[in-house]
């Protein structure tokens, strides 16, 4: 694994987690910033690794160490993360060693930031953690207590044993569906009735995103059948695009059919205008009619065409969720479905959400409330539990 050490205080704390690292058997390769050097010398991680340690893009740069490090480790833990490296990280910025390989890595970042609670509470601070929290990088919140300015804050570096058990889990995690094709569509879908006029929905994708990233995470070889949306797509996804059900139903038929897990978190309409003017209508001082038609039902034909596949659907309800959750379940013939609470448009775009899985027999799972890519972590786990089970 790699860690990533920055310039501050907290520095001296990482000799202690990287003996603890090497104890347990793991080969820590350590990158720290020209900053970090001011703090401990790398002398100190290179005893403790017995490898050497990276300080520079330009030591060895025939042999393209940004790259080579993020390909070579298996997660990597950047801690103490300054505001410095976090505001670069969440721009892009690349002009150091560590900035430059975190910006080529596929693989889980994990971020501890440390230091003084005006920095760590200042705007900007906030919306960059804020922007790599969206990205799926895992956040090891900083904890109140003691601050090397003598006085006491939020801001000290999370323990030892919590940055431990965060690399942990992402290792652990990583494998669990090495050779599982996934498919997940996402997003909402557009009906058109002029060029520029649609019938749409307040779905993002948000949700699907996070379960397609999490997914590749594990190792599953993951399609994305993705409507439009603003969201970033998740890397090493192969993501396809749809604008309409008709669009989406024809993606799904061909990628979706035949994968060993399908997760259906796309809001389809379900009614399409029956026609589609040629040009814009023009405004007049008539009321406008729109007849809507039937769409195809997209998670109805996944199900007839199902086999071995473990088919889960979405169930946006607004009132008595787990009844028609439990009616979709059957009708649909799906392996497990989950609800989601949409009143007052509670469950769309990021954010936090609240979630339970449902599957035949009354089994039922809380994934209780959470963001949206926590709660992707736990969909997983509990629907690699269902098929291991099955
Ligand atoms: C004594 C001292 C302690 C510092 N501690 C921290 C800290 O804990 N967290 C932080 O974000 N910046 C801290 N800084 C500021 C960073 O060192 C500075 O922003 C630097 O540019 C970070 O570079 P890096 O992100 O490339 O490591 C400290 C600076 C000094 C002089």
């Amino acid at each position: 694994m790699l860690l990533g050490v920055c310039g501050g205080i907290a520095a001296y704390k990482m000799a202690a987690l990287t003996s603890t690292l090497v104890q347990h058997g793991a080969i820590v390769d350590v990158i720290m910033t020209p900053e970090a050097e001011r703090f401990v010398g790398a002398l100190t991680f290179s005893s403790l690794t017995a490898r050497p340690v990276y300080t520079s893009l330009w030591d060895a740069p025939e042999r393209i160490p940004h790259i080579r490090l993020v390909r070579e480790a298996q997660a990597i833990l950047v801690a103490p993360a300054t505001a410095n490296t976090i505001a670069k990280l969440a721009n892009g910025i690349a002009d150091d060693l560590l900035t430059t390989a975190l910006l080529a890595a596929r693989i889980p970042v994990i971020v501890a930031p440390a230091m003084n609670s005006a920095m760590y509470e200042h705007p900007a601070t906030v919306a960059n953690l804020a922007t790599l929290r969206a990205r799926g990088y895992e956040i090891v919140e900083p904890e109140r207590g003691f601050l090397a300015e003598r006085e006491s804050g939020v801001g000290r570096l999370a323990a030892e044993a919590r940055l431990y058990d965060a690399l942990a889990l992402a290792l652990a995690r990583r494998a669990s569906l090495e050779g599982t094709r996934v498919a997940i569509t996402a997003g909402a879908t557009r009906e058109a009735f002029d060029p520029i006029r649609f019938v749409s929905n307040a779905s993002t994708g948000a949700t699907g995103i996070a379960l397609a990233r999490e997914a590749a995470l594990r190792g599953a070889e993951v399609t994305l059948l993705l409507g439009p949306t603003q969201l970033e797509v998740p890397a090493g996804v192969r993501t396809l695009r749809f604008t309409t059900a008709e669009q989406l139903h024809a993606l799904a038929m061909e990628h979706a059919v035949g994968a060993d897990i399908v997760i259906a978190t796309a809001a389809v309409a379900d009614w399409r205008p029956s026609e589609r003017a040629a040009s814009k209508l023009k405004k007049s001082d008539d009321d406008l009619t729109v007849r809507m038609v039937r769409n195809p039902d997209v998670l109805a034909a996944i199900g007839e065409r199902k086999g071995e596949t473990f088919l889960v659907g979405f169930a946006a309800e607004t009132d008595d969720h787990e009844a028609h959750a439990r009616e979709k379940l059957a009708r649909k013939r799906l392996d497990a479905i989950v609800v989601n609470d949409v009143r007052e448009e509670r469950g769309f775009g990021t954010g936090e959400n609240t979630l339970a899985l449902l599957w035949p027999g009354e089994g039922r799972r809380s994934l209780g409330t959470a963001e949206k890519s926590i709660l992707a972590a736990r969909l997983l786990d509990a629907i690699e539990d269902l098929r291991r089970n099955r």
